[in-house]
């Protein structure tokens, strides 16, 4: 999880921010409304990595020209560009506590990992950002800044503090969306190993009339055809979803659903999800 640097949901937008004053503070604000607000704010602010910049500001040492935005607990990651392109460094840096060897492994593991995946989904059809290039030796990946993009946690949690507004009717078509993505992702016979909503982004911009989910953070991900690894992938999401979202199982239920519907063989992997939350439930009766 990476959120030292970053900003949490804000639809308070920046001074003269025409969009944030020209919604009522009971309105619930669409994806594209969401993400211009987050980047007002950051423009407001001075934050020009978190607003999409990044270029023109001297940046970080090791990175001439890349601005670091988001500090995780396994990786930095940076604004800049690339060959001319708005691009996302992320650098997976060594961990201290872990043998050198093993973190070295470690670390080249995940970052070959998340480069290899990446291909496999986007050839699966799976939105997820393009790669440009590889530094093994760094640990380094250049890749595509989803510059019009949000978290779906930014965005849920975003929509939540609406208050009087109908928050489960305006995220259901997200969720319905996301179940329909992980379908197609599972279909692939990818694990994507670490789902969160802060791996699952929401992408829009002015040419696009809805919404698109886009996949990220594949360090941990995996090729199986197994059910079981499929189910345990949505019981990880299904305990990330339920303990950064409380009280919203009716929520998390439409994701299920509408992988059930979009899924070749949604029958065995609810199965294994079922019997996975069974093996949670029964370790943590016995504790
Ligand atoms: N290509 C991208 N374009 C825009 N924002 C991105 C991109 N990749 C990541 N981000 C932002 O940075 C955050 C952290 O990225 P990511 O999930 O890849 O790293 P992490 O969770 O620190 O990684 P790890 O789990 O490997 O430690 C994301 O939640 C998202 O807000
Ligand atoms: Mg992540």
């Amino acid at each position: 999880m990476a959120d030292k640097v970053e900003k949490g949901p804000s639809l308070e937008g920046g001074s003269g921010d025409s969009l944030a004053s020209s919604r009522k503070p009971t309105e619930i604000p669409t994806v594209a409304q969401m993400i211009e607000m987050q980047n007002k704010a950051a423009s407001a602010s001075g934050d020009s990595a978190a607003a999409g910049g990044g270029t023109g500001t001297p940046g970080s040492p090791q990175h001439p020209g890349f601005v670091l935005f988001k500090q995780g607990a396994e990786a930095r990651l940076y604004r800049g560009t690339f060959l001319g392109k708005p691009a996302v460094l992320k650098e997976r840096f060594s961990k201290k506590y872990r043998h050198p060897r093993l973190d070295e492994k470690l670390t080249t593991k995940r970052t070959q990992g998340e480069a290899r995946t990446v291909a496999r989904a986007r050839k699966a059809g799976i939105p997820t950002p393009c790669i440009y290039f590889v530094n093994y030796q760094s640990n380094c990946i250049y890749m595509e800044d989803l510059r019009s993009a949000t978290t779906s946690r930014d965005y849920i949690v975003a929509v939540q503090s609406v208050r009087g507004g109908d928050s489960f009717r305006a995220l259901q078509p997200i969720m319905d969306k996301i179940g329909k993505t992980l379908a197609t992702m599972h279909d692939g016979d990818i694990i994507h190993g670490d789902l969160t909503t802060s791996n699952i982004m929401l992408k829009q911009d002015s040419s696009m009339p809805e919404p698109q989910v886009v996949l990220i953070d594949f360090g941990l991900s995996s090729v199986s055809h197994l059910p079981e690894d499929k189910g345990v992938d949505l019981y990880v999401l299904e305990k990330a979803f339920l303990s950064t979202h409380p009280n919203t199982e009716e929520l998390f239920s439409i994701i299920l659903k509408s992988y059930t519907r979009h899924s070749r063989k949604s029958k065995e992997v609810i199965k294994k999800l079922d019997e996975v939350r069974l093996r949670g439930r029964k370790r943590t009766m016995v504790g």
